[in-house]
C-alpha cells in the first residue's frame, strides 16, 4: 500500500481496540532437526472447508517461527481453560520447552501436546507477507476434537474461561445464600427423610437459570447421589415445582428452553405448569421400565452440575433432558394401584408469596399402592406449610403447632 494513503494508527490504541476481541489460544508445533518446537498463537483461525485450510500469523522477528518454519508437518494444538500453565510453558522464547510437557509424535511426526482440545494436522501451503506479521496458510491433513472440553481464551491481556450464556453465571456468593435460606427447612427435611424413608432435600434458587441442592438427609435406603450444593439446571421439564409458582418472567425463560421449542409442547409444558400450580404438588413417576431413561437423566443433571459444560454438550444435556419428558406427565395416583415414584416436590412459599424454595422426597421405595403415594404427598406438603410458616415468623414459628401437625401427619387419627 502506498505510504502516503496510510491513516496512521497509534500502536497502543491498536492494541485495546483489537483487545476487546476475544481469541482462543493455540499451540503450533512442529519438529526441527529432531527437537520438538513449539509458539503460542492468538491468530490461529479457520479459513476455508473446501479445501479444507486453517491460517496463523506469526510476528516477523519470531526466532520460533523462523525455526518452525522449517517443519515438514505442524500441529495446531487448541488449549483447554486448564492449560494456562502449559500456555506459559510454551509463549517463553527457549529451546528446551519441551522438557517438562507429555507429548507425542502425530503421524507426520509434529508433537501432540496431551490434554488439549482439539487438534489440526496441517503442512504449511504459503506465507504471505503481511506489515509486521506473516500469514502463515497451511493446507489440513487431518483434525480430531480430543477432548471436548472448554477452551482456554485470551481477552484485554488476560485469560480466562467460556461461560455459555444459557447456562447460569456461576458465582458462589448466590449459594451462600442459598444455604442460609436452605437452612431454614433442615428439621422439616431431616424429620422427612426419615418417616418416609427416602432422601429429603430444599432446593433453592441461586440464578434464574439454577436451583441448588441446599440441606438434604438420608432415610430408609437411601444414598447420597446429589452432594449440597449441586446445581441443577431450570430447563423443561426439571424444577417445575419451583417454576409454577414463580414470577411470570422466570416462567417465560424456563418455558424458552422447552426442546425442541415447538408451540405445542411450549403448550403441554404451561398446561403441565398450571396442574402442578394448582396442585400445589410435582409428581414424576418411574414406570419399571423407565429406570434406564431416569438413570440417563441423573446423568445429564451430573454432567451439567460439574460446570465444564461446552455448548455442545450443553446441547446434548438439554436434549437428554428433554427426552425426560414422560416422567412428568399428569398422572391420577389410585388408592390400589401400584406405582414407583420418581419424586415428590413441594413448593414452599415465602412471606411474599413467591416460591422461596422446593422440599423434595426422592430415592422412595418402589412398588407401593397409591394411597401410600398420597401420605407421601401430604406429609410432604404438611412439612413445606411448617416451613412457610417458619419463613412467615422470621423463625420464630409457632413449634407447637408444627409439631401437632407432624404428630397428626405421622399418626393419622
Ligand atoms: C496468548 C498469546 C498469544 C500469542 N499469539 C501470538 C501470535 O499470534 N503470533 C506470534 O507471533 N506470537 C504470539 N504470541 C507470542 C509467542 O507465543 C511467543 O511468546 C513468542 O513466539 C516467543 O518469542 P520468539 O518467537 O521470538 O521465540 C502469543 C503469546 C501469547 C501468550
Amino acid at each position: 500500500m502506498d505510504t502516503a494513503e496510510r491513516t496512521v494508527i497509534d500502536p497502543a490504541h491498536y492494541r485495546e481496540v483489537m483487545g476487546h476481541y476475544p481469541t482462543g489460544v493455540a499451540v503450533v508445533t512442529g519438529t526441527v532437526d529432531g527437537e520438538p518446537v513449539g509458539m503460542v498463537v492468538g491468530t490461529f483461525s479457520s479459513v476455508s472447508i473446501d479445501p479444507p485450510l486453517v491460517a496463523f500469523m506469526p510476528q516477523v522477528g519470531s526466532r520460533t517461527w523462523d525455526r518452525l518454519a522449517g517443519a515438514d508437518a505442524l500441529c495446531v494444538n487448541v488449549l483447554a481453560h486448564d492449560q494456562l500453565a502449559l500456555c506459559r510453558t510454551m509463549a517463553v522464547s527457549k529451546p528446551d520447552k519441551f522438557d517438562d510437557v507429555a507429548w507425542s509424535p502425530s503421524a507426520t511426526g509434529a508433537p501432540v501436546l496431551a490434554d488439549a482440545v482439539a487438534h489440526v494436522h496441517c503442512r504449511t501451503a504459503s506465507v504471505m507477507e503481511a506489515g509486521d506479521h506473516w500469514i502463515v496458510l497451511c493446507a489440513v491433513d487431518a483434525m480430531e476434537v480430543t477432548r471436548p472440553a472448554t477452551p482456554l481464551l485470551f481477552f484485554q491481556g488476560g485469560y480466562g474461561g467460556f461461560s455459555p450464556t444459557g447456562m447460569a453465571a456461576r458465582g458462589d456468593g448466590d449459594l451462600i445464600a442459598a444455604v442460609r435460606l436452605g437452612d431454614r427447612a433442615r428439621t422439616q427435611v431431616e424429620r422427612l427423610a426419615t418417616s418416609l424413608g427416602c432422601e429429603a432435600a430444599a432446593l433453592v434458587a441461586v440464578s434464574p437459570d439454577e436451583l441448588t441442592t441446599a440441606v438434604s438427609a438420608y432415610g430408609g435406603t437411601a444414598t447420597m447421589v446429589e452432594p449440597l450444593g449441586q446445581r441443577i439446571p431450570l430447563i423443561p421439564p426439571i424444577g417445575e415445582a419451583y417454576v409454577a409458582g414463580a414470577a411470570p418472567d422466570v416462567v417465560e425463560r424456563w418455558l424458552a428452553k422447552v426442546t425442541p421449542h415447538d408451540p405445542e409442547l411450549v403448550a403441554c409444558y404451561r398446561k403441565r405448569l398450571d396442574t402442578v400450580a394448582a396442585n400445589g404438588v410435582a409428581l414424576s413417576m418411574v414406570g419399571p421400565g423407565a429406570r434406564a431413561d431416569y438413570d440417563r437423566m441423573h446423568d445429564a443433571l451430573a454432567e451439567y452440575a460439574s460446570g465444564e459444560l461446552t455448548p455442545a454438550r450443553e446441547r446434548a444435556v438439554r436434549s437428554v433432558l428433554a427426552q425426560t419428558r414422560h416422567f412428568f406427565d399428569d398422572v391420577e395416583v389410585l388408592p390400589d394401584e401400584t406405582y414407583d415414584v420418581g419424586a415428590v416436590v413441594v413448593p414452599v412459599h415465602g412471606p411474599d408469596g413467591r416460591v422461596a424454595m422446593v422440599l423434595r422426597a426422592t430415592q422412595l421405595p418402589t412398588g407401593v399402592p397409591g394411597r401410600v403415594v398420597t401420605g407421601w404427598i401430604d406429609r410432604v406438603r404438611t412439612a413445606a406449610r411448617c416451613v412457610e410458616r417458619d419463613l412467615a415468623t422470621g423463625g420464630g414459628a409457632d413449634r407447637a403447632s408444627d409439631y401437632r401437625a407432624w404428630y397428626e401427619a405421622d399418626f393419622p387419627m
